[in-house]
């Protein structure tokens, strides 16, 4: 079997919920006692010594046994505590956006979903990022865990990651702030926090197998980082070794990576637990300094291999006694063992509450021409709420980190209440409902509004009544050649779909609207899709099939587009359709290459098209109707965003989506889009357009009363980018192929410690918006900067002051950015580089005068020969603002030098 067949069927095994009886299910936790034969249980002694003492009592076979973990389907990801002994189960829940439950005996799985990570890193708010980690941190207890695996501390380095919205952002300085914050909030519980993944982790495509290959510096200044602050300030209790390689070695069995920075060098006192099927070795990534394997038996490369390892004398069992007294350190340095876990039902009003505080402080105001918004109350009378997921709160990144939650309300609810009874909100969907199938590139989707299952024309009045008559008549097999009977009949309003790996029922359902198909069809299947297709403009369209595995459309019979699919890739052909005239269609697709049998790369189709912008269905015309004759229109866009599928690589909305917001645009000036993502998305066919633009990310369970009290003015935006966005695809510092996604397996870092808007301003690329950008409703005069510094050597600092003044009229919180210009030095540093931040809140007409000290790091750079980080002495420029390209302020401050001279 091969490695990669190995993990995904590991994966699965737990992912797939069709699950039989559960033999060794994990104690809960084992009573705490003390006295004589458990002196370690003493809680007057060390977290050092009870560890000592404990470690001393277990047998090798034990030790081994507790390095392995496990997984079963009710209590997830574990390993096995002693009973014997005492010791407490690792019991373990997937974050970071909240606690994912997996044992359907608890709470029904359910548990508060926050807004994504990268939302968090967009309230700049350090304060907050403690809360939320603090809520995770509770609810992972309440819910029978003590090791949360978060946060993600992986750097968004190209706007395309599949899981950027897991990250928290793209900047190392930004991400080392808040990641040690939430690292806090986790574990003020007896909750320990895993920091993930170690180590450049930065794309979904080929996730298990590229190569990144990064420069040492570009390692320790961007990538390394996050992690060095949360060991440093937050006193990290676990990490995570990622799935790829760096620098030719697999992250868990990488003794630079895992040893030699994180233990040695960064004094990482904590242990490294592999990814869950991350580890591909027995005595190599034991020798390395991975200390706990996951998921571990009976699919890993631990339990009894390591024993023998052992007995063979190629691992020592001081090795083995160094990755237990790590573990054993953290449980009763964190608590595990005094504070057992508990199933104690989550506050699900009082943690919403604090789950719509996070999102309202992580939404930002992209655009807001003529101060468009606030909504004011009296002036309005009625508002279009359009968008194909606006009616539900589905919009959430899906994979490991999508939470089960407690309760939604979904952004037309929350208009509707806020917006109150005098004011009439209606709602159009304009596009059908965005889905798995639109995380893959390619031509947006066929809409269902143009096609009819039983070869009969639609007419606009017949739409809307029963949605199942728009689509195509679908027909799946469990074989690859269409024979015998269908063994799901239904119809499918388009044909957009992306199943394998996050396919499993009950779960990639709640971040789409649409109907689960049952994972028996998730990678040896075929399927054929019959009916008409009827244009709604004459003119020249672009039919097209993106598919893995082959997919054929055959119009009036006759084969128009052939799209052999060996690899994810499009085929279209160009046909001239008459307005309301009718064509057959039928499409033929099957999984017919050798990936597609592993359950990752499962069934991937769609039967897209590029129609002429006239080219408007009835769904969307409805849309466009009721934005005419609302006050306003409210356009909510989503992406779709999940760990476990291919990168895009365009930016744009997929399906149909950026038609939508132009033609709704064009019908009432007053279009505000609000746009949920977890990543940037390209703007710029429609951007000028509209006049204002809202970046709500996935804003978690409350998104809905979160956007409507932006929208309304009650919460004044304050959320600033965590991540450039760019004008487009190509004008991104990382737009080459050996960049992203790698040539040959290999991920080339060439950019170096240029990332994100570092990147952009070498290369002169101004994007859409920048690193750092969010406007307010009110305004903010940025004067009298002071730049000092004081002490020496290590405890040299920098610190700038300046007034800031609230000259608007309503409250509202600024995020006070300093950027260092190029240090004094022949190495290549940035001509802007993030060195501190403050988030001030001023009434209107206040002022403040904030202080900010400046990180260490970002006046020094690390040096390749001597392997440190040097502070060059000299001059620096200090840029003051409220963006990476809104400077307000400028002075210099000489560092490397006791007193500036
Ligand atoms: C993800 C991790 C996650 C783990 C367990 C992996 O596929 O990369 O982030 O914690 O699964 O679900």
């Amino acid at each position: 079997m091969n490695r990669r067949f190995n993990l995904i069927s590991l994966k699965r095994w737990f992912m797939v919920l069709i699950i039989v009886a559960v033999a060794a299910m994990p104690l809960h936790a084992f009573a705490a006692e003390s006295g004589a034969d458990r002196p370690w249980m003493n809680t007057s002694l060390s977290a050092e010594d009870r560890t000592e003492l404990l470690l001393q009592a277990m047998t090798l076979e034990e030790k081994v046994g507790f390095v392995t973990g496990k997984v079963n389907n009710y209590y997830g990801f574990y390993n096995d505590g002693l009973e014997r002994l005492g010791i407490p189960a690792l019991q373990m829940a997937d974050g970071p956006a909240g606690v994912r439950v997996a044992n359907p005996d608890v709470q029904d799985k359910k548990s508060t979903a926050l807004p994504a990570p990268i939302a968090l890193a967009a309230s700049w708010d350090t304060d907050l990022a403690k809360k939320y980690g603090d809520l995770i941190g509770q609810e992972a207890h309440n819910t029978t865990h003590n090791v949360v695996l978060g946060p993600g501390l992986d750097i968004a380095r190209t706007p395309w990651g599949s899981r950027n919205f897991e990250s928290l952002g793209e900047d190392p300085l930004l991400a080392s702030g808040m990641g040690a914050a939430y690292v806090k909030g986790i574990q003020s519980n007896p909750v320990i926090a895993t920091a993930k993944h170690y180590l450049l982790n930065n794309q979904e495509t080929e996730r298990f197998t590229t190569n990144a290959t990064a420069s040492e510096r570009a390692i320790q200044e961007v990538y390394v980082r996050p992690f060095k602050a949360v060991v440093e300030q937050a006193d990290l209790g676990s990490a995570m070794c990622s799935f790829n390689q760096v620098n030719g070695t697999y992250a868990c069995e990488n003794q630079e990576l895992l040893t030699n920075i994180l233990k040695d060098q960064i004094g990482f006192k904590g242990f490294v637990m592999s990814d869950y099927g991350a580890n591909f070795s027995t005595v190599e990534s034991a020798n390395a300094g991975l200390d706990l394997e996951t998921p571990g038996e009976p699919y890993g490369k631990w339990g009894s291999k390591l024993l023998e390892a052992v007995n063979k004398g190629e691992v020592s069992e001081q090795t083995i006694d160094e990755k237990v007294r790590r573990i054993l350190l953290q449980m009763f340095d964190k608590g595990l063992f005094d504070k057992p876990v508990t199933n104690t039902t989550i506050n699900a009003k009082a943690d919403g509450a604090k789950a719509r505080q996070f999102a309202e402080e992580s939404m930002v105001l992209l655009q807001n021409n003529d101060n468009m918004l606030p909504l004011s109350d009296n002036k309005l009378n009625s508002i279009a709420v359009i968008g194909p997921d606006a009616d539900t709160a589905s919009a959430a990144g899906g994979g490991s980190s999508l939470v089960n939650p407690t309760y939604t309300v979904s952004p037309l609810e929350g208009i509707r209440k806020r917006a109150g009874k005098g004011v009439d909100v209606k709602y159009a969907a304009g596009t059908d409902p965005v889905s798995a199938g639109d995380a893959f590139n390619g031509p947006s989707a066929v809409p269902s509004a143009i096609l009819s299952p039983a070869n009969a024309q639609k007419s606009e009045q017949d739409y809307g009544t029963d949605q199942a008559e728009f689509g195509l008549h679908a027909e799946y097999w469990t074989n690859k050649d269409m024979e015998g009977d269908p063994e799901l009949v239904r119809t499918d309003n388009q044909v957009n779909m992306n199943l394998g790996f996050y396919n499993y029922e009950g779960f990639n359902a709640q971040s789409s609207k649409l109907p689960v198909t049952p994972t028996k069809f998730n990678s040896k299947m075929s399927a054929r899709w019959t009916g008409a297709i009827t244009a709604p403009k004459t003119g020249e369209y672009q039919l097209s099939l993106t598919s893995l595995g082959s997919a054929k459309l055959y119009v009036d019979d006759q084969l128009l587009v052939d799209n052999q699919g060996a690899t994810l890739s499009t085929t279209k052909k160009g046909i001239t359709l008459q307005e309301g005239e009718s064509h057959n269609i039928r499409i033929e697709y099957r999984t017919d290459f050798p990936v597609q049998s592993n359950h990752d790369m499962g069934a991937q189709v769609r039967f897209g098209w590029e129609a002429p912008e006239d080219a408007v269905d009835a769904k969307m015309e409805k849309a466009v109707e009721l934005a005419k004759k609302s006050d306003v229109a409210v356009v909510v866009t989503r992406t779709y965003d999940s760990e476990g599928y291919v990168d895009r690589s365009d930016l744009e909305l997929p399906n149909n989506q950026e038609q939508l917001i132009r033609k709704v645009a064009a019908a009432n000036p007053k279009t505000i889009v609000v746009q949920m993502s977890g990543r940037a998305v390209e703007m710029d066919s429609w951007q000028k357009e509209v006049p204002s633009i809202v970046q709500a990310w996935y804003a978690g369970q409350e998104q809905g009363n979160a956007v409507a009290r932006v929208l309304f003015g009650d919460v004044n935006p304050s959320g600033k980018l965590p991540v450039t966005f760019p004008a487009d695809d190509q004008q991104t510092p990382v737009s080459t192929a050996e960049q992203f996604p790698g040539v040959n397996g290999v991920g080339n870092y060439s950019e170096g410690i240029f990332v994100g808007y570092k990147g952009y301003e070498k290369q002169g690329l101004s994007p859409a918006f920048a690193f750092g950008h969010g406007l307010s409703y009110t305004s903010f005069d940025y004067r009298n900067l002071h730049v000092k510094n004081s002490g020496k050597g290590d405890d040299a600092t920098v610190e700038v002051a300046l007034n800031l003044r609230n000259t608007g009229k309503r409250s509202g919180a600024e995020v006070v950015q300093v950027y260092v210009g190029n240090l004094p030095t022949k190495v290549e540093t940035p001509a802007k580089q993030l060195a501190g931040w403050a988030k001030v809140d001023l009434k209107a007409g206040k002022q403040q005068r904030v202080n900010i000290k400046l990180d260490r790091s970002a006046l020094s750079y690390w040096d390749e020969k001597s392997n440190e980080w040097i502070m060059p002495k000299g001059k620096v420029s200090i840029y003051v603002g409220s963006a990476s390209d809104d400077v307000r302020l400028t002075g210099s401050v000489n560092i490397g030098s006791p007193s500036g001279k």
